[in-house]
């Protein structure tokens, strides 16, 4: 029903949202994650689509059941960061609009053991894993964006106040030299795994042009909306 009555506002937009957390394999059974749910980067999607864009969703891991709400629209699994970057680059080449609202490591481990890792060698020491830093993969899209493409950042924030967060986020903004940045602030509880979730969209020189709370699909729509906006 909300396909119907959604405005067709995002049609003749091609669009690619990655989302989900990555997994960086240590051995056949273990890896390293993130709590992220995949929640809000899929209700981006479904939002785009339901607004009239062509849209690629680009997932990585996410809770059961998540990726059932993107329902009919194109998908690619990922599993590490480095499947998740060639995923995106692939399907940036024609699109419009990237949005980058997956959680990708910034470490993996150093090397991938073939066989299960035993503790027998370090029982009763601390082992330590030498890791290595991910690609950044949104700094790539950044990098190759085309004239006409909006990129957008994510960043999940922990932050004492809402100034911090603020200052956080329009660093990370200028860091990232992305379009539009959305920042909502991270802790124990709230954010990754909620329903609900609370953001501050920066645009071009880090000015806050919008901020919603809601539904992640509400926060989805601000967002599209946001990216109108910046689009012209
Ligand atoms: N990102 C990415 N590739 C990485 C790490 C992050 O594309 N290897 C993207 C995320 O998808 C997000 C944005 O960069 O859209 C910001 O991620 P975040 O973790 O907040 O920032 P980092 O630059 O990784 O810095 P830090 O984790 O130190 O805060
Ligand atoms: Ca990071």
């Amino acid at each position: 029903a909300l396909a119907v009555i959604a405005p067709q506002d995002l049609a003749g937009l091609r669009v690619v949202v990655s989302t989900g957390g990555t997994r960086e394999p240590l051995d056949p059974v273990r890896f390293l994650g993130n709590r992220s749910s995949g929640r809000q980067g899929t209700a981006l999607a479904r939002a785009a689509a339901d607004r009239g864009a062509a849209v690629t969703l680009v997932a990585a891991h996410t809770d059961a059941g998540v990726l059932d709400e993107a329902g009919t629209i194109p998908m690619r699994r990922v599993g590490t960061a480095a499947e998740l970057q060639a995923a995106m680059v692939d399907a940036a080449a024609d699109a419009d609009v990237i949005v980058m609202a997956a959680a990708v490591a910034d470490y993996r481990p150093a090397s991938v053991s073939d066989g299960k890792l035993s503790k027998d060698a370090v029982s009763g020491h601390a082992r330590t894993l030498e890791l290595v830093e991910t690609e950044d993969v949104l700094a790539g899209l950044v990098r190759a964006r085309r004239e006409g493409q909006t990129i957008v950042g994510f960043a999940a924030e922990t932050a004492a106040d809402d100034a911090d967060l603020l200052d956080r986020g329009r660093r990370k903004h200028a860091r990232k030299g992305t379009d539009l940045l959305v920042v909502n602030r991270v802790g124990w509880t709230g954010g990754f795994e909620a329903s609900e979730n609370t953001v501050v969209v920066l645009g071009r020189a880090g000015a806050v042009v919008a901020e919603a709370s809601g539904t992640k699909r509400q926060v989805a729509d601000a967002v599209w909306d946001a990216v109108r906006g910046a689009r012209g």
